[in-house]
Parts: C-alpha cells; structure tokens; sequence
C-alpha cells in the first residue's frame, strides 16, 4: 500500500540540482537530471554519506564520498558494489508533484 503525498513546489530542483526533503520520516533526494525528475533516498548504503550532496551522471546518482553509482531508475548500485538505494514512484498530476511512498507494516495496522 502506497501513500501519496504533495510536494510543495518550491521542493522542486532545478535543472541538474538535488534537493533533500524530510517526508513520512525518511529522508529522501529530489532529483531533477537532465529534466527527469527522480525520489531516491538519501543515505548512501556504503558508509552512510548524505547523497543529497553527490551528483548525477549518464543516469546514475554519485556519492560524494567513494564514488558508488546507484541508478536512478531502480537505485541498483553498479556492478562490483553490491548495494542498492531505495526509490519512490514521482507523479505530476494537474501541474502538482506528488510522491509515492510505501507504509510500514506498523502503519498498515493502524491505517483505516
Ligand atoms: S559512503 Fe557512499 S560510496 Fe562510500
């Protein structure tokens, strides 16, 4: 089960910018590459860099520490890493953004 949740559009980043939002209690990258947009989350799986602060290349997220390469598509590290990062669904609808983000087992309980 998904929730959806609207981001404010000053959240948006520019072009080839990453913006770091707190959202549901995740920290998450806002990503716009080359005018594709992206939702990855922001802690590197490696040793925990903030990948708000890498950069983005031929469709990869970069981490600002070691150089892990995570996909932006499906968050797959490149081959040899062996690690992945979490991505959510972006959505546009009406001319507002909107994020897909999966509930915790414990919120699935008490949704109604
Ligand atoms: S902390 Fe990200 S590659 Fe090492």
């Amino acid at each position: 089960m998904i929730n959806w949740y609207r981001i404010e559009d000053h959240l948006i980043p520019a072009e080839n910018a990453i913006n770091k939002i707190k959202l549901a209690g995740k920290n998450i990258c806002l990503i716009n590459h080359e005018n594709n947009y992206f939702a990855t989350s922001s802690k590197c799986p490696h040793a925990g860099a903030d990948l708000s602060e890498g950069w983005c290349a031929s469709g990869k997220l970069i981490c600002p520490y070691h150089r892990h390469a995570f996909d932006l598509k499906n968050g797959r590290g490149a081959i040899g890493q062996g690690n992945y990062i979490s991505v959510y669904p972006l959505e546009k609808r009406g001319g507002e953004w909107f994020i897909g983000i999966k509930l915790t087992f414990i919120q699935k309980l008490f949704k109604k």
